[in-house]
């Protein structure tokens, strides 16, 4: 299992900081939530901001694009340092050509599927992807209550990832918690994002420990 805190809960006036707390604190990604006020009501991260990450961090950044127009930014979030790359296919108008660019950019391309979107309409992608990121809250907002009903669609993905003999990671992303992570990966997420059950704990190699321990044991 690895684990992405979400920055989008962190302190952004100590960013650097947060992320090296982080970082010393055992996460093994760090997720970037990039939001336009277009595809989802909220404005957040851009390249630039992706670009300083890079400096101060050896974590593999994973940049979580929900924003209308991925087609024409993703060289941008890599150029500044993306090593991950998910997009909604929603938003593209080839979401098949999208991702191949990424990939042809020397990034890992991954297509996001939001709690609503059943899994058949995802599995055309899944040769072209190098992870799948299930949506456990609705994009927008860090904080929102995680929603069950997506387990059993986090193990039908795993199960037809592996029964297809493909390498595609799953990632599960929203209102992730010590408390819940358990039950997450033992539905087959194996890369989980956690925002503010990270960032608005005390003690983030404490709350770390804590995910770790809390999986297999539920
Ligand atoms: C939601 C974002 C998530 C979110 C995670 O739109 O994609 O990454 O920030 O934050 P928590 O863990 O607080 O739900
Ligand atoms: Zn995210």
């Amino acid at each position: 299992m690895k684990i992405a805190p979400s920055i989008l809960s962190s302190d952004f006036s100590r960013l650097k900081d947060e992320i090296q707390a982080v970082e010393s604190a055992g996460a093994d990604w760090l997720h970037v939530d990039v939001m336009d006020g277009h595809y989802v009501p909220n404005i957040t991260i851009g390249p630039v901001v992706v670009e300083s990450i890079r400096k101060v961090t050896r974590l593999p950044l994973d940049v979580h694009l929900m924003i209308t127009d991925p087609d024409k930014y993703a060289p941008e979030f890599i150029k500044a340092g993306a090593d991950w790359v998910s997009i909604h296919p929603e938003t593209c108008r080839e979401p098949g050509a999208t991702l191949k660019k990424i990939r042809d950019f020397g990034a890992k391309a991954s297509v996001a599927v939001n709690p609503d979107v059943p899994l058949e309409k995802v599995e055309a992608y899944f040769p072209d992807i190098d992870m799948i990121l299930m949506m456990t809250v609705f994009p927008g907002f860090a904080g929102q209550a995680f929603i069950e009903d997506v387990l059993p669609k986090i193990t039908a993905a795993r199960r037809q990832i592996k029964e297809n003999g493909l390498s595609v990671l799953v990632e599960a992303d929203g209102g992730i918690k010590a408390d819940n992570i358990g039950r997450v990966v033992n539905a087959g997420a194996e890369v989980i994002v956690s925002g503010s059950g990270i960032f608005k704990t005390p003690d983030y190699a404490e709350t770390i420990g804590m995910m770790r321990n809390a999986v297999g044991k539920e």
